[in-house]
């Protein structure tokens, strides 16, 4: 199905769609429209009294051109509705839609507030899903869903840049839900060189000789098992205008399968890890959104690339490698994978002149354990840069914890054979990677971690995702840089 996206600032008894969409609660002030206003207070009535819960459908108010007209309340029991709930309500009120046929839908976002952005992704986002596997879906191609916001005209713009970053998005969305087979190395590898050809930035990748002659042993060894040799992709921006010396270098880990290696996961649930360069995907299509807005800010992105699989020339447990920043690392266990390859990305975002560095990665179960599925860990060594990231999860709704880097705690990744282990003991698993990617930071940088393992897939659907990726990261690092 095909989405078009756009505003209407014109009367609402002109209006021609299928279904107008009236959002209500606490907040939203009556209507003008004196019709809209005498229909409005009945429903907000009704739901008051307890005899509505949700949605209700009216016929056409004489002399209206619009098919019906639709309340949906979100929450008018509560002093106000969240965000949230006014995000999956635009997503349940389109897919109500949808369900009965009325592909032309205008919602009716009277509110004039900061989460307006908010409020157009959450349609846009909520009709993303996977199928192209299946040959039900090719059935559907043929339709057009016209979903027309009624805003107030200073919004337009607005609109046409938040259908940019959803599409940037759902990109990021395609690229980790795609298998394995399909999104291979090189298919990632192409879907960067593709971004970096048409917003004209800079592309390099640095194959397997290249990784050798630098030492980019972290890479090398976790993609040694794989028969599409490990590589390291960057993407540069170098605006015309710079405002300061910053060098912003997102990172993102971009392991294309991961079955654990010779230290192999169990069955259950390893499918997902199609999904262990969402990372990677996040950057990569940040990146893509965000130079359209031409930011006066130098930035680049690294993608570290390889396959973690089990092979005769796969790394053992028990392995010992020197790092690109002379440290040896003492290989405990090959699943805890994604944090030799960043150290190699950490180490050549310092030899791009990077000022502050910030790494998206599915990087431990652990991470989801303790934050849940929706929320990513954040670590880091400036309290600066790490709060810009929090801002910018306030903002966009996607939610980040942060979580302490005990350098006490900095024993438990102690071996008697190396500088360093992979692997810490039992607990706070996601501080042990993050405490190990310190290691490789370069000196007088700004670091942030974000471990992305929760919310980057989810199986279930939830709120205005369908189930697999959610692109988790996108308009985070969006929002962080174009503000
Ligand atoms: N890619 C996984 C982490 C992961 C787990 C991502 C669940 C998404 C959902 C990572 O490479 C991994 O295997 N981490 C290990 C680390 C451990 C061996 C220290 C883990 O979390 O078990
Ligand atoms: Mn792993
Ligand atoms: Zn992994």
């Amino acid at each position: 199905m095909k989405i078009i996206s756009s505003s209407y600032v014109g009367p609402l008894h002109q209006l021609r769609t299928d279904a107008l969409v009236v959002l209500i609660d606490n907040d939203t002030p009556l209507f003008t429209e004196s019709k809209l206003d005498s229909m409005a207070k009945e429903v907000t009535k009704d739901v008051k009294d307890g005899i509505l819960s949700s949605e209700r459908v009216y016929s056409v108010p004489s002399g209206w051109k619009c098919g019906r007209v639709i309340f949906f309340c979100t929450s008018l029991q509560k002093n106000n509705a969240s965000v949230e709930k006014i995000e999956n309500t635009i997503a349940q009120s389109i897919a109500y839609c949808k369900s009965r046929g009325w592909l032309d839908v205008s919602i009716l976002l009277n509110r004039d507030n900061e989460n307006m952005p908010r409020f157009f992704d959450a349609a846009i986002m909520s009709q993303y899903s996977f199928v192209r596997y299946k040959s039900s879906s090719k059935k559907n191609t043929d339709k057009t869903l016209k979903i027309n916001f009624i805003v107030e005209k200073k919004y337009s713009a607005l609109l046409k840049e938040r259908v940019e970053v959803v599409e940037s998005v759902n990109l990021a969305r395609n690229l980790v839900n795609e298998p394995a087979n399909v999104a291979d190395i090189d298919y990632m590898v192409n879907a960067a060189k593709k971004i970096a050809k048409d917003s004209k930035l800079k592309f390099t990748v640095l194959n397997k000789a290249e990784l050798e002659k630098r030492g980019y042993n972290g890479l090398l060894t976790v993609g040694a098992g794989g028969h599409i040799s490990p590589c390291m992709v960057t993407l540069e921006y170098i605006p015309a205008k710079p405002k300061n010396k910053d060098h912003i270098c997102l990172l993102g880990k971009g392991i294309v399968f991961d079955s654990g290696g010779i230290s192999i996961k169990p069955a259950a649930d390893m499918w997902t890890m199609k999904g262990d360069m969402a990372g990677s995907a996040a950057v990569l299509c940040a990146m893509q959104a965000v130079v359209k807005r031409k930011p006066p800010v130098r930035i680049s992105a690294i993608m570290c690339f390889a396959e973690n699989l089990p092979d005769s020339k796969a790394a053992r447990p028990g392995d010992i490698f020197t790092a690109a920043n002379g440290k040896t690392v003492h290989v405990d266990n090959t699943d805890a994978e994604g944090r030799l390859v960043l150290s190699d990305g950490l180490f050549h975002a310092g030899k791009l002149g990077a000022t502050h560095i910030a790494d998206f990665a599915t990087l431990t179960g652990a991470c989801v354990v303790a934050l849940g599925e929706r929320i990513a860990g954040i670590m880091g060594n400036d309290d600066g840069w790490i709060n810009k990231l929090l801002d910018a999860s306030d903002a966009t709704g996607e939610r980040l914890w942060r979580l302490p880097l005990p350098q006490d705690y900095r024993t438990s990744l102690d071996t008697p054979v190396a500088d360093i282990n992979n692997v810490g003991g039992r607990w706070g698993g996601a501080i042990n990677g993050g405490l190990f990617l310190q290691e490789f930071v370069p000196e007088n940088t700004k670091w942030a971690h974000v471990d992305i393992a929760g919310p980057a897939f989810s199986q279930k659907k939830w709120g205005i995702y369908s189930e697999g990726a959610t692109g988790f990261g996108v308009r985070l690092i969006y929002n962080l840089i174009s503000n």
